[in-house]
Order: structure tokens, then C-alpha cells, then sequence
């Protein structure tokens, strides 16, 4: 979702800004801008579109601006165009946000100013500069009194032109420490070209930034020290090495990044070493997007294996659905970002009834890993495409092995371990995706069914593939299609039928005929040597493997098959439309 960069230093604020903003792309942005501040002037840059298009106007640019704030916006609150785009100005306030103030309509009626754009972020802008009175802390801790909702924010003040001000609450933002230079970001890609220095920022905390000096105050105006961190990536994560896409590049990275992940839970034979699990209760797993399809799996696996009953529910609903929880309970938050504002809350929800916590969270220090009472982080390191892949196959791999330990089940866990060799060998089928992608790419909707975990790996596999495709499509429990869904297959339907779970193998085969009986053009994904003759037009095999390693085989095959769907389509594969990676409103 939106993305923030700010900079204060000797050097030219414009670069740094929009080098920033193109590292904070992948996030999913409509518009983007830019405010420059030096002796006493602001001077705002903004357009719809991508960075490119704002990069054309900087000609104009003051010649130098030490000091500035960026912005890509992802329209919530008014359509993507310039008056909307960040930065808003309010007489001697600047402001960029990420977020949603959601008491806007009741702060537009009281203050006296009519704002020029729709967005409620201008509106946080009237309501400082109506505080401003000289002293910028004064009127920030007095604004945050009055905001209700979800905010981080860049704020330039005209007549402070080298002091940049920061402050969040249920949003990402970061602060960058450099050498006579600071940074503010919304994530860790954006400063690593300057400093792998950084701060996180907490709940309500507001930082004061100039070149020299980082002041970081709590919500009620104390000083606080905070702890600098290190970033661990690598400048390369956030490039593409070669590939055309990071999707593809994150796509080939699986082995190494399943690898890292079952390091790190299975030593010396041990599951999780040192961790002890007593649940007495349900086992209630809360995500959105992919990761609630992790989340499905994990549910399918521990009840399977460790017979402990499990939920897997969107955390969009879980928030607002009352759940019925006990604190014999436990919690499992998945997510990528770690930032999820549905998520979040959820995880808000259960700790506010006592309800233990744990976090399956890729983004080292994000707030649901800071917040939850125990944190299992995937290994899959930065991902840079809105649409995930190798986080989804690690959080997956991370379930299998909780599912295991629960069930005391350490014997299997070698065939997790073997995992990342045998998803090298999926990888070597990426010629035949392509080709399949051919095929499919004019479909206008297709349909994915599977039993059990395929039908799990089915909802992942069709959200992988109308994301970035825009092909309409539908996962289905194979066994429901007869419930009102076949009646939209007719002659040439397509059907991704997925058949990797042996023990079920002969009940989705009759599902299959029966699609194929009404003309659907039928492309099956299962193991080696499965009797498909007459049923499938297409089949995709899966190297060897057991079903315990079947779902991950199969989601690195059905990445593949919308990956190049989607580029034989020529769609903006890593940024697809209305899409966001890190989803910070809810
Ligand atoms: C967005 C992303 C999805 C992701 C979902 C949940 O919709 O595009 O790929 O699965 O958010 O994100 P999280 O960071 O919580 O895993």
C-alpha cells in the first residue's frame, strides 16, 4: 500500500526520494509525489501514475532541497489523480500518510477550511496547520489526540526547512540513521541504498529529524531513547538478478528460502528445540489473501496428523464475527508483512481476551511479530511482488512442521528436509508451464477444484492466477461442483484438476469425468505414474514425491502456470492492477 520516504542531509532530497519511492513500488501504488522544502518554500510534485511519470517533472525542481517527503498512493479515500496524490499542503503544513483517519468527516465539518482534494489525509493537514502555532511538536501531539484511525506520516513544516517530523500509529513507518543524514521509509528497501541503520518506530511514538540528530518522543510527548537496528538484506534482494520479474525471481528462490526456513525449526533432528505446545483448546488460524491458504493447509495437517481441532478463518471476518474463544485456545496470525490491518486487529482481538498468540511472520520486527506472544519467523527473506510465492511456500512448509511436532512426529520431518531438492526439480518444468500458459492464456474463466490439501493448493493456485492474469477463475472442494457450479461448464471450459493426494485421488478422478462428461478441457496436476488416460486433455506431473510434500510441489508448479499467463498476456506481472503488497488498511 502507500509508501513513505523521507530525507533530511546534505545531499540533493529529490534523488534520494524518488530512488526511495521506486524501492517502495513493489507495495502497489496509482499516484506519487514529492514536497521539497528549503528556505522557507515547500514546493510540491505530484501526478497520477507511476514514479517515472513524476521523475519527468523534476526538471522544474528547485535546484537544491536538502530536506523532502515522497509518496506513492494507493487510492482509498478519492480516485487515483493529482489533486489526490500525497504531499497535501494546509498553509504551513505538508503531510504525506499511509492510512486511513477515519473520524475525517467529523473533523472536515468542524474545521473552517474547505479542503482542495477528496482524501482525508488533506484533512489531517488542515487540523495541524489549525494547531501550528510555531512549535510543530506541540501541534503533532495535539493532532494525535484528535486522529482517529490508522496513520504514519511525513511532515514538513515551511518555516522549519530541515527538520522532518514523523509519527505512526497502526501503519509501518521506520526511521533510517545515516552518517550526517536520516531517513524515514515504510519499509527497509527504500534506505538500504544509504544505511542499514534503522529504529521502529512504536504505537503513537513520534520521531524529530535533522541531519545530526534523531528525537524520538512517546505519544504523551516523553523522550525516549530508542534501539538502532541492522538490516540483514542485501542490496541484491531488491533487485531482479537477471530474472524478468521479481515474481520469477522469487518463484526460483523457493529451495533456497524452504531451506532456511526448516534450518531454523529443525535442528539436529529436533522440531522447534526448546519450544513446548500444550493446547487444550482449538487451534484458530486467522489470515487474509495467500497466507489465510497457508492457513488451510495448516489446518488440513495438524488435524490430520496431530488430530487437534483447528479453524482457518480471513481476518476480515474473525474481527468482526464475536469469536467464541477460550484461553486454552491458541491464536496463529499469518502474514507476510507482519502489517496486515485486518490481521493485526485480529491478533489485537485475541490478546485483548487472553487468548496466547502466535505469529507466522516473514518481516523481521513487524508489528505482528512484535506484538504477538511468540513469533515463528519464515525464512523466505524480502519479497518484492505484490503476488506471493515464496513466502506462501515457506509459511506452508513452517505449518507441516508445527503439525508434525504437535503430532510428535519427527520421522517425517525428513521429507520436509528434502523439500528444497525436490522444488529445484519443479522449477525444471517451467518450459512446459509456459507452453500450457499458451494454451490458456485467451480463457475468459476457468475453474480449479481438488480434495482435501488440493483443495487448499486449488484456492491458492486460482488467486495466483487471476491476480496477475485477470483471468477470472474459482477454486472449488471438487466434491461441491455438482452443487450449482457445473452448470457453467460447457464445451472448452477449462478445469485445473488437482490430484496429488493419493487418498483421494479416486474421488476426484469421478469429479474430473464428470466436468470432462460436460466438455471441460481438463489440465491435471498429480504424481507420477497416476491413471489419467481419457479423463485429462493436459497433465502436469509432480517430480516423485509423498503427499506431505505434494501441496509445496504443487503451488511452485501452479506459480509457474500464472506467471507466465501472465506475461504471455503482457500484464505488469510484479504490480498488478488495484493490488497492494502490504494490504495496511483494512
Ligand atoms: C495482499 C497480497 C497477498 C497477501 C495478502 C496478505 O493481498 O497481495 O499476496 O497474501 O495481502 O498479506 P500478508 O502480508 O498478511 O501475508
Amino acid at each position: 500500500m502507500c509508501g513513505i520516504m523521507g530525507y533530511t542531509g546534505d545531499r540533493d532530497a529529490k534523488d534520494i526520494l524518488i530512488g526511495g519511492l521506486k524501492k517502495l513500488e513493489y507495495r502497489g501504488y496509482d499516484s506519487a509525489g514529492i514536497a521539497l522544502a528549503a528556505d522557507g518554500t515547500i514546493e510540491i510534485f505530484k501526478d497520477e501514475g507511476k514514479v517515472a511519470v513524476l521523475e519527468k517533472q523534476l526538471d522544474q525542481a528547485m535546484e537544491i532541497s536538502k530536506t523532502g517527503i515522497g509518496h506513492t498512493r494507493w487510492a482509498t479515500h478519492g480516485v487515483p489523480c493529482k489533486k489526490n496524490a500525497h504531499p497535501h499542503r494546509a498553509g504551513r503544513v505538508v503531510l504525506v500518510h499511509n492510512g486511513i483517519i477515519e473520524n475525517e468527516k467529523e473533523l472536515r465539518a468542524e474545521l473552517d477550511r474547505q479542503p482542495i482534494s477528496d482524501t482525508d489525509t488533506e484533512i489531517a493537514a488542515i487540523l495541524l496547520d489549525t494547531l501550528y502555532n510555531g512549535d510543530p511538536l506541540t501541534a503533532i501531539f495535539q493532532a494525535i489526540k484528535r486522529l482517529e484511525g490508522s496513520y504514519a506520516l511525513g511532515i514538513l513544516f515551511e518555516d522549519q526547512p530541515q527538520t522532518l517530523y514523523a509519527v505512526r500509529k497502526d501503519s509501518p513507518l521506520i526511521v533510517g540513521r545515516g552518517n550526517g543524514e536520516n531517513f524515514i521509509a515504510s519499509d527497509i528497501p527504500a534506505l538500504l541504498e544509504h544505511t542499514r541503520q534503522y529504529y521502529l518506530l512504536n504505537e503513537g511514538e513520534v520521531a524529530v529529524l535533522t541531519k545530526e540528530r534523531i528525537t524520538f518522543f512517546t505519544a504523551d510527548g516523553q523522550q525516549v531513547n530508542k534501539e538502532v537496528l541492522t538490516a540483514e538484506q542485501d542490496l541484491q534482494s531488491a533487485e531482479k538478478g537477471g530474472y524478468a520479474h521479481f515474481m520469477a525471481k522469487e518463484i526460483h528462490e523457493q529451495p533456497e528460502a524452504v531451506q532456511a526456513t526448516v534450518s531454523r525449526y529443525y535442528k539436529d533432528h529436533t522440531l522447534f528445540p526448546g519450544e513446548e505446545f500444550n493446547i487444550q483448546g482449538t487451534i484458530r488460524i486467522v489470515a487474509c489473501g495467500s497466507a489465510y491458504h497457508a492457513g488451510l493447509l495448516g489446518k488440513y495437517a495438524i488435524e490430520k496428523w496431530a488430530r487437534i481441532p483447528v479453524t482457518a478463518e480471513i481476518a476480515s471476518e474473525f474481527r468482526y464475527n464475536d469469536p467464541i474463544l477460550s484461553k486454552e485456545d491458541l491464536i496463529i496470525v499469518i502474514s507476510q508483512s507482519g502489517e496486515t490491518a485486518d490481521s493485526v486487529a485480529a491478533l489485537r482481538l485475541a490478546k485483548a481476551r487472553g487468548v496466547p498468540t502466535l505469529a507466522i511472520v516473514n518481516v523481521w520486527g513487524s508489528t505482528l511479530a512484535r506484538e504477538a506472544d511468540r513469533v515463528f519467523y519464515t525464512a523466505a527473506g524480502p519479497e518484492i511482488s505484490v503476488a506471493t510465492t515464496k513466502a506462501y511456500t515457506c509459511q506452508a512448509v513452517l505449518l507441516y512442521l508445527l503439525a508434525l511436532k504437535l503430532a510428535e512426529n519427527e520421522l517425517a520431518c525428513e521429507k520436509i528436509a528434502a523439500l528444497p531438492s525436490l522444488l529445484e526439480r519443479v522449477l525444471e518444468q517451467g518450459e512446459q508451464c509456459r507452453a500450457l500458459a499458451q494454451k490458456f492464456k485467451q480463457a475468459h474463466r476457468l475453474f480449479f477444484i481438488g480434495r482435501g490439501q488440493d483443495h487448499a493448493l486449488a484456492c491458492e493456485g486460482s488467486l495466483k492466477l487471476k491476480e496477475i492474469s485477470y483471468i477470472h477463475s474459482e477454486a472449488y472442494a471438487a466434491g461441491e461442483l455438482k452443487h450449482g457450479t457445473i452448470s457453467l461448464i460447457e464445451e472448452g471450459t477449462p478445469v485445473i484438476a488437482l490430484l496429488t493426494d493419493r487418498e483421494r485421488f479416486s474421488k476426484t478422478l469421478s469429479n474430473v469425468k464428470e466436468v470432462k462428461a460436460r466438455g471441460a478441457t481438463v489440465l491435471a496436476v498429480t504424481y507420477e505414474n497416476a491413471d489419467l488416460a481419457g479423463v485429462a486433455d493436459d497433465i502436469l506431473t509432480l517430480p516423485p514425491c509423498s503427499d506431505l510434500e505434494a501441496p509445496m510441489a504443487g503451488a511452485v508448479l501452479l506459480q509457474l502456470f500464472a506467471y507466465y499467463t501472465a506475461v504471455e498476456r503482457g500484464n505488469d506481472v510484479d504490480q498488478p492492477r488495484n493490488l497492494a503488497k502490504s494490504v495496511t488498511v483494512e
